[in-house]
């Protein structure tokens, strides 16, 4: 079982989104049972909560669930429970290296790394934008070539 773990700031908007797609990419692709996809937030602000409305409300206009989603903060044990963690921006990898201290950290990395073409390296913030459509947009390329990148990595 291979473990994705998607990592932004509140854990309400961009996180869960990936979460969200990823898995139903994982779901289309038959992979369900091979990867396991979770969602926290740098801060603890939102925990307990569902899915911010932006991404309650593209999430259903694409048809992708979000069922039983509800905001958590990340721990230092999900660095070493789970074999891919994704940040959403340079200052959530920030926090997650200095939460790693010098022990062995999974494979630590932005969702844009996956994506060569765009400029952005960052998920811009739609709590702050509004903008949950470029949002989704980036979120989407990230989450289809991470998974082709883990399916090659993995051998699934
Ligand atoms: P997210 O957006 O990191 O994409 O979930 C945010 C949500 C809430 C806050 C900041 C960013 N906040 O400060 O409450």
């Amino acid at each position: 079982m291979i473990k994705v773990l998607f990592v932004c700031l509140g854990n309400i908007c961009r996180s869960p989104m990936a979460e969200a797609v990823f898995k139903d990419l994982a779901e289309k692709n038959g992979l369900q049972e091979q990867i396991k996809t979770d969602s926290a937030g740098i801060g603890g602000w939102h925990i307990g909560s569902p899915p911010h409305e932006g991404t309650q409300e593209i999430l259903r206009r694409k048809g992708i669930s979000f069922e039983g989603m509800l905001a958590r903060q990340v721990c230092e044990q999900d660095l070493a429970d789970f074999d891919y963690v994704i940040a959403m921006d340079a200052e959530n990898i920030g926090h997650l290296r200095s939460m790693a201290g010098f022990k062995k950290a999974p494979r630590l990395g932005r969702l844009l790394d996956y994506v060569k073409e765009s400029d952005a390296a960052d998920v811009p913030d739609p709590y702050y934008t509004g903008n949950f459509n470029e949002v989704y947009q980036l979120v989407e390329s990230g989450c289809r070539n991470l998974l082709e990148s883990i399916r090659k990595e993995q051998n699934l």
